[in-house]
């Protein structure tokens, strides 16, 4: 018999995936692991989905997305991120993951390299494998506050580098890059003619400093930006992005998007229009929960004397375990046996992050207490003790 595809093989699991499954076993565990809101999506953005489904909205749309949504997204982008753009260069995706995957198949051919964050949300490693194009990390260091170091990046650049790909608000850091780091990020990019992948999907969960996009810094055809409703507005299971890009990238989108899903669910495309035409306050609302939650949990760190990274943005929270061990998944997995919660193991994120684990704010506060503190005695008890 052949084998099946080896590359795919290769794909190492997601340590996030592994700690959720071994809690979702413990009927009692607490839920600090995965990134999904712990808030219902806002009601009006139901009401107009069931109202869709009545009316009808219930078929294929436009690979792309209803021109309707398109156009919403524009005066969205326009009004709220300062990018001016027209429905032809937008693409409503399968929720941003879908959308990354789609642009990073769109822009590479085998062998094409792209520079990734390390550390950064595993799902980039597998969206490049699945595009046959090759994944080059760049570290973003915790002594640096997780901030890029162009020079670093200079370094990684061969003839083969296509794209480089940012995530600021950051997914696991918490880190919200400085204005001027993403000018020189943008400025990097068109140096080395290489495309420039933003994802943007934390926008809205900024505490400190602002989000800049890099598509409103330059005009350069090659940037691209990766929205999502996911957290910016509680709707993970909708499963809802879009992207801005240049007509050329849309089109090559469009034949990757027709052969892979079609097209967005026709409901959740209604339901987003609601939820970009709506209310923003809720918005505001959950990322004052959000800041809120990250205030607790830091306060809680510093008390028990524990080395963090105060995020600015998205919501994790960075903790490093190193003095008590070096393995992070152990680390978890004991903490998760013994004390019943569940953390995210900092190396399935990269080699920077190896040593320190990752807590999710999308969760209760009296959860994240009850985490934190825990964490932070199992920090303080011996070292060894990590059984
Ligand atoms: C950095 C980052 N990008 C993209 C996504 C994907 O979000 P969605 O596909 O729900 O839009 C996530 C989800 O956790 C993420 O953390």
């Amino acid at each position: 018999m052949k084998a099946i595809s080896q590359d795919i093989r290769a794909i190492p699991s997601s340590g996030i995936r592994e700690m959720q499954v071994l809690a979702l076993g413990m009927p009692d565990a607490i839920h600090l692991e995965i990134g999904d809101p712990d808030f219902p999506t806002p009601e009006h953005i139901c009401e107009a989905a069931s109202r869709a489904m009545r009316d009808g909205w219930t078929r294929y749309t436009a690979t792309t997305g209803f021109l309707s949504l398109r156009e919403a997204i524009c005066q969205k982008l326009a009004e709220r991120n300062g990018i001016r753009a027209n429905p032809n260069r937008i693409v409503v995706s399968a929720g941003s993951t879908s959308g990354l995957a789609v642009v990073i198949r769109a822009i590479c051919d085998p062998g094409d390299e792209v520079l990734v964050p390390d550390p950064s949300w595993p799902n980039y490693m597998m969206m490049c494998t699945g595009a046959r194009a090759i994944p080059v990390r760049y570290p973003l260091e915790p002594a640096a506050g997780f901030q890029p170091d162009v020079a670093r990046l200079e370094s990684l650049v061969t003839p083969r580098t296509k794209a480089l790909l940012l995530n600021s608000p950051s997914n696991p850091t918490g880190c919200v890059f400085t204005r001027q780091a993403m000018q020189a990020l943008v400025d990097f990019a068109h140096r080395h003619d290489l495309y420039l992948i933003g994802d943007e999907v934390y926008e809205e969960i900024t505490f400190e400093g602002e989000h800049v996009s890099p598509s409103t810094l330059t005009d350069d055809p090659r940037v691209i930006s990766v929205f999502s409703f996911s957290k910016t507005y509680a709707m993970t299971g909708w499963r809802l992005g879009y992207l801005v890009a240049s007509e050329e990238i849309v089109a090559n989108c469009n034949k990757v998007q027709e052969g892979y899903v079609a097209c967005a669910s026709a409901i959740s495309q209604k339901a987003a229009e609601a939820a970009l035409q709506g209310p923003q306050d809720c918005v505001a609302t959950m990322r004052d929960a959000y800041r809120r939650r990250r205030d607790i949990a830091c306060a809680l760190l510093e008390d028990h004397g524990a080395t963090f990274y105060p995020p600015r943005g998205a919501f994790y929270l960075m903790i490093d375990v190193s003095a008590d061990t070096d393995d992070d998944m152990a680390f978890c997995k004991s903490l998760l046996l013994r004390e019943k919660v569940a953390l995210a193991p900092g190396s399935t994120f990269g080699n920077v992050s190896r040593g320190w684990v990752r807590v999710s704010l999308a969760a209760s506060e009296a959860n994240i207490r009850t985490g934190i503190r825990k964490v932070a005695d199992r920090l303080a008890a011996p070292v060894g003790a990590t059984g």
